[in-house]
């Protein structure tokens, strides 16, 4: 009798404890560096996310942004999601483009030329390919976009509004083939430096200038050490949200379509923040004592220079000319030949 009770007591007890244990509490709360500070784009994709996956997960979740590149350098953080000692980090797509080639055609100057380019690439077919390849490429997945607008050269030496007149500037580009070579095509060869230095770079003038959207320049305080900017628009700054591969497959199910519904919900956020606050952040940048100029011809010059010098060149490692061509066609461009 006294063995039955017992017997009986402790099977229900490890009942209990299998129970506890098939499905236990697993509340997480993910760590996400973030390249940028306060105030820019990238954080607004953050708290996007963040309240997202709070509400999506009844609170079982949050996560906590560390921004300013307090977790390392945007290409470091690659490395450290990939090996699975960081959870996520929101960082430029030119910094993802050396430990996956093909989301290159992201940075190709001149191709993207709208908002709107960026998201039909982006949330269509073609961004589901690169999340695939970065996934196979590097060991992470994207999971959100933020669309953070045109890259805007700035300096601190003296006005430009053609090529002839970066002659003699140091500037500052991401460790990317892709922005060195369209420098080169315009003439000067550009110093390679990680986002994490550039601040001090400029400050401490190793370098005269770099380029970045308007909501970066002015979440970054570029116009403390900057004066000028030429809006050379080469690039549209698109700035995914990554988390570990090797996180997100020990997720449950219902965990990873709730993390990747945040994230759905954190691009749309970030389209509506660029549409909203861009334009107010150019006057903030002007109130500043920036000065912001178009270059002479509508860019033309830049543009004929770095498409003739560096969409042939990069052709294979976005995955050959026909893949340029299927990402042309997307944004209905027409299709280039050899
Ligand atoms: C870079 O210039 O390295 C990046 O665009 C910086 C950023 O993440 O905003």
């Amino acid at each position: 009798m006294t063995f039955v009770k017992t017997f009986t007591t402790f099977a229900a007890a490890a009942s209990v404890a299998a129970l506890t244990f098939a499905a236990p509490a697993f509340a997480k709360n993910f760590k996400i560096a973030v390249g940028d500070s306060g105030g820019s784009s990238q954080e607004a994709t953050g708290l996007a996310f963040v309240s997202a996956l709070e509400e999506l997960s009844g609170g079982k979740h949050t996560a906590t942004l560390f921004l300013n590149g307090q977790l390392g350098s945007e290409q470091d953080t690659v490395n450290d999601a990939a090996i699975g000692t960081l959870d996520m980090s929101l960082l430029a797509v030119n910094n993802i483009t050396p430990f996956s080639p093909s989301v290159g055609v992201f940075t190709l100057p001149y191709v993207i030329l709208s908002l709107e380019d960026a998201e039909t690439l982006t949330q269509g077919e073609i961004g589901a390919e690169l999340t695939e390849n970065t996934i196979n490429d590097a060991g992470v997945r994207i999971i959100a976009w933020t669309y953070t607008g045109f890259r805007r050269l700035t300096n601190s030496k003296k006005p430009v509004t053609s090529v002839a007149d970066l002659e003699g500037l140091v500037i500052r580009v991401p460790k990317n083939e892709i922005m060195i070579d369209t420098y080169k095509s315009w003439g000067i060869s550009p110093t390679p430096m990680a986002w994490s230095e550039t601040f001090a770079g400029l400050q401490t003038k190793v370098v005269d200038g770099q380029d970045n959207p308007y909501t970066t320049i002015n979440a970054m305080k570029f116009y403390e050490v900057q004066k000028y900017v030429t809006n050379i628009r080469y690039i549209f700054s698109i700035e995914p949200l990554i988390i570990s591969e090797q996180l997100f497959q020990e997720l449950s199910e219902e965990d990873q379509n709730i993390v990747l519904e945040a994230g759905k919900q954190a691009t749309a956020a970030s389209a509506q923040f660029l549409r909203d606050k861009e334009a107010e952040i150019k006057q903030i940048l002007l109130d500043k004592g920036m000065e912001i100029m178009d270059p002479e011809n509508n860019e033309q010059e830049f543009i004929d220079l770095a498409t003739a010098a560096v969409w042939p060149k990069f052709y294979d490692s976005i995955g050959g000319i026909e893949k340029m061509n299927e990402v042309l066609a997307a944004i209905g461009r027409d299709p280039v030949s050899e």
